[in-house]
């Protein structure tokens, strides 16, 4: 989704911008710009539809802006197509802006400000914005912010310039994150911490409609009401290495990687004589006694890490488990209040819909658990209960690493649950913990025998659609298995609860069409392989992941991929893994762009 940077300071603006840019394209966009105050204190824009190479190229044609201090901008279209027109930044006159966000009642203000002789050149809210920043405009700055974001509904992230205020930058946010980075006579504002981080590691996270002025003499701060604040200034523990590819050839089979690691991080310092211990993040067994039901709620691949979290929950701890898409949980009046305990799982922490779904579990009375990975970030500070995972920073739109620790997370979880609720004793709580201990180890022999995930991604790049089949747990890593194929090879695929195929959609099956078939889990092993047996007499070719003890008969599976023996409950840990890389192989063997799929956003801060 967008990405915001912006500078002041002594080196060149236009490096820095685009550098800044560049560490943000993870989080996806469709065109990117920038505008600079030039030597001459004039404001230079630059835009270009497409990739950041796209706007490099044009400033080598048509000249590149040099100066001190500016602001640029990647965006995720929401309002207009991708275009040049609609690229920021944007000016209303003598107000220049970036903006991540929606502006929600942007037509009101656009039908206001046309009344009063304002005419629009985008199809954009954000220049809806910076036309009211304009009309708005008396000379000084923060009063004309303080009182322009009364006026506006929605989320925003602002980057701001003011063409008679040479030299100074402006930032304001509610909802969409924005981060103000310090360094030695610089300083910088950015949609997320990677973007200063060849620069500095110190930094201020701006709180809603909290205001930042660069200057070059440093960094002030006020609140809505343009009262000057003092702020804690925090330091990134990311270094730059952790945001290189460090020699892989994308970020996403890097990610891939730092699976091992990322489990070890995130479960270690939770574990304490062979039990889980969850009390730094405010749970206790006493805590997790009183709970009735619980409510996982997430996007994407954090919402497929709820359901093997629900399999899981709900087989050893036996307490009821709904899982949600958080854009459906807060529309659909859910009955949800207190003794429930809504569990908020977020790589970003700054998914609109999950902190909206956040939001009203809390206001419904809810105690609020999140699960996440990006330090200080708003669904992290907000909930009432907090648990992060330790993936360090994830690149590559299509996440891996990520859902691989939030998984793990649900199973130390899960197992204090079980302990909490009396299902299981302390003895089979420290078995369940050292198999969970045991799983880094396990996955990293794993990652050494990627030539079967090859070879069978080189079997699916002319598949036009396909299916991921399995029961139980099994249907639960389909789901990602599935979602993490179309998401970067682009082949349409689908996951479905191996028993319920031969309701309706076992009719798409033909000659040919690829079925991965995910079987690790031995109590329903012989119907899966049933549920196999149908879709091959039809013609599918069927890939299965299974336990590699298992010789598939040749009626029940064309490629097989063998998992080494391991408990049932834990096999997701390390059956994702082979999915995670076939939908990798497949993408690179089609030549996609990996790392940066079209249309995705990493982080989703619009609804
Ligand atoms: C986007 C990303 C997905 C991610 C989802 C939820 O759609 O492309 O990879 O799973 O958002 O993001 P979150 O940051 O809340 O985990």
């Amino acid at each position: 989704m967008c990405g915001i940077v912006g500078y002041v300071g002594h080196r060149d603006c236009t490096d820095v911008l685009i550098n800044g840019l560049s560490k943000l394209e993870y989080r996806g966009y469709d065109s990117a710009g920038i505008a600079v105050f030039n030597h001459n204190q004039k404001i230079h824009v630059a835009k270009s539809k497409g990739r950041l190479q796209n706007l490099i190229d044009r400033m080598n044609q048509d000249g590149k802006p040099t100066g001190c201090a500016g602001i640029g901008h990647t965006r995720w279209a929401t309002h207009g197509e991708p275009s040049d027109i609609n690229s920021h930044p944007h000016s209303g006159g003598r107000v220049t802006i970036v903006h991540n966000g929606i502006i929600e009642n942007y037509k009101e203000i656009k039908d206001y400000l046309a009344d009063k002789g304002v005419t629009f050149s985008s199809d954009t809210d954000t220049e809806v914005a910076a036309k009211l920043l304009d009309y708005n405009y008396n000379g000084s700055p923060i009063e004309t912010i303080t009182e322009t974001i009364r006026d506006l509904e929605g989320s925003y992230a602002l980057g701001i310039i003011f063409a008679d205020h040479p030299n100074v930058v402006y930032a304001v946010r509610k909802e969409s994150p924005l981060i103000v980075g310090v360094g030695e006579n610089e300083s910088f504002i950015a949609s997320d911490v990677p973007a200063v981080l060849d620069y500095t590691k110190d930094y201020y996270l701006l709180e809603h409609e909290e205001i930042a002025v660069l200057t070059e003499s440093g960094v002030q701060i006020y609140d809505s009401f343009g009262r000057k604040i003092q702020k804690e200034l925090k330091t990134a523990d990311w270094d730059v290495e952790a945001i290189g590819k460090g020699g892989y050839e994308h970020f996403m089979l890097k990610e891939i990687h730092e699976q091992p690691t990322a489990i070890r991080n995130t479960i270690m310092p939770r574990i304490k004589d062979g039990l889980p211990n969850l009390e730094e993040c405010g749970i206790t067994l006493d805590t997790l006694r009183n709970f009735r039901q619980i409510f996982i709620v997430a996007c994407g691949t954090a919402m497929h890490a709820g359901m093997v979290g629900k399999y899981v929950i709900e087989k050893i701890a036996r307490v009821p488990v709904i899982v949600d898409i958080a854009s459906e949980f807060r529309y659909r009046n859910p009955i949800v209040g207190e003794g429930d305990l809504v569990i908020i799982i977020s790589q970003s922490g700054e998914t609109a819909d999950s902190k909206a779904a956040m939001h009203l579990a809390k206001k419904m009375g809810a105690k609020t658990l999140a699960i996440v990975n990006a330090m200080g970030s708003s669904i992290a500070r907000e909930a009432d209960m907090l648990i992060y995972t330790h993936a360090g920073p994830e690149i590559a739109v299509a996440s891996t690493k990520a859902y691989m620790v939030q998984i793990a997370v649900m199973y130390l979880f899960a197992f204090e649950m079980a302990l909490a609720v009396g299902k299981i004793d302390e003895d089979e709580c420290r078995r369940l913990v050292a198999m969970l201990e045991e799983t880094p180890e396990m996955i990293e022999r794993l990652l050494e025998k990627k030539e079967m995930t090859q070879y069978i991604a080189s079997s699916l790049i002319t598949a036009d659609s396909l299916l991921y089949i399995g029961r139980g747990l099994d249907y639960a890593l389909s789901m990602e298995g599935s979602l993490k194929l179309k998401e970067i090879s682009y082949i349409h695929s689908e996951s479905y609860a191996a028993g319920e195929l031969k309701h309706g959609t076992i009719s798409l099956i033909h000659d040919g069409m690829p079925v991965i078939a995910v079987a690790t889990q031995k109590e329903l092993f012989d119907k899966t392989v049933s549920n196999i047996q149908e879709v091959k007499s039809r013609g599918a070719k069927v890939i299965l992941i299974c336990r590699d003890s298992y010789e598939p008969e040749t009626n029940t599976a064309d490629l097989k991929f063998g998992l080494p023996e391991f408990d049932d409950l834990l096999m997701p840990m390390i059956a994702v893994v082979p999915l995670q890389l076939i939908a990798y192989y497949t993408s690179v063997h089609k030549g996609n762009d990996v790392d940066k799929p079209r249309n995705l956003a990493k982080s989703v801060t619009v609804e």
